[in-house]
């Protein structure tokens, strides 16, 4: 048992749900109840330090957990939460229930939720959890693996009809800012072309000729991924339909994304993360993200984090270029 000053932990779930959060839940509630620690569920994210609905968690509600997508806690974008006077409210209402620290699961905008509240004087750590997995300072954000399986599951269903019609299938998948998902599902599922919000491309060459290419090579059947982010999959399907002549179906995958009993991989990382974040915490640690780094889970200080910017994976998208035809 850590002997610390925290006695009391407060936790929220912020932004896109993800799968895995409920795994970090369980892991962040039975870390702190091992070292003696009270845990406290923020309900609807940074909004329920706002409406003041909280729960009081224990063993037994976490149990049965670990396999459930979505969050036990609830989500939610809480915009006034931009606003100092309501992060101000926010840490009265946690001292009122002597709240020594809290806990947050979200992307960006919940770092920057705890960023604020930890600057004004309540310790905060977060964890990434998004599908998007567009978190630069980690290599990993809770949700991602769930997500990828589970497009490439709808897509193999896709392609299963796709291929019997000889038809090509547009599929539009999450990523309002980021084309994570799109590449390593892409990449998982043989798409012929992949469209990603952080690189440039052109349609013609990216897309129509690739698949003239393909036609050439005796393909008869495609599928183009497209993140949300960089095209609509029905706008792309009409421009593909009329210049090919290849009858194409744009499909758009949507929350189901979201959704899901996470993957082992997925509940293996969600509950280090969980695990870590307790054990910052006790030891003092403020304004700071748990992080992915070369395969380990590390920490590191959330304004840096904030700073960074995810790149493109170089050499995954030149290999996902190199074997899609
Ligand atoms: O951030 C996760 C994400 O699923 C994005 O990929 C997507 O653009 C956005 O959330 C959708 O948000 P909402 O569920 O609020 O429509």
């Amino acid at each position: 048992m850590l002997k610390s000053k925290v006695k009391h932990i407060g936790i929220l779930t912020s932004g896109g749900d993800a799968p895995g959060m409920n795994t970090a839940i369980r892991a962040a509630v039975r870390t702190s109840i091992a070292n003696g620690v009270e845990v406290t569920g923020i309900l609807q994210g940074y909004t329920g330090l706002l409406t003041r609905k909280t729960i009081r968690l224990d063993i037994s509600s976490v149990r049965d957990t670990m396999q459930r997508g979505g969050t036990i806690l609830y989500s939610s974008r809480c915009l006034e939460f931009q606003e100092e006077a309501n992060q101000l409210k926010a840490i009265e209402y946690c001292r009122s229930l002597n709240i020594d620290a809290l806990i947050v699961l979200g992307g960006d905008g919940t770092f920057r939720g705890a960023l604020a509240l930890s600057r004004l004087g309540l310790p905060c750590v977060a964890i990434p959890a998004t599908i998007d997995n567009n978190i630069a300072a980690s290599e990993y954000s809770i949700g991602f693996d769930t997500a990828c399986n589970t497009v490439i599951q709808m897509v193999d269903r896709l392609r299963d009809t796709s291929q019997s019609h000889n038809r090509c299938s547009v599929v539009e998948v999450m990523g309002g800012n980021s084309g994570y998902l799109a590449l390593d599902a892409g990449i998982a599922c043989g798409a012929t072309a992949i469209l990603m919000p952080e690189v440039n491309f052109d349609i013609e060459k990216d897309v129509l000729q690739r698949i003239s290419d393909g036609l050439e090579l005796g393909r008869q059947h495609f599928i183009i991924m497209v993140a949300e982010g960089a095209a609509s999959a029905i706008e792309l399907a009409k421009i593909i339909d009329h210049k090919t002549g290849i009858e194409t179906k744009a499909t758009v995958l949507g929350h189901v994304q979201r959704g899901g009993s996470p993957t082992a991989y997925e509940r293996v990382t969600a509950s280090e993360m969980g695990h870590h974040a307790v054990q910052m915490v006790l030891s003092g640690k403020s304004g700071r993200v748990v992080v992915r780094k070369d395969g380990k889970i590390d920490d590191m200080d959330i304004e840096t984090a904030l700073a960074m910017t995810k790149g493109i994976d170089e050499s995954l998208y030149k290999v996902a270029r190199d074997i899609s035809l």
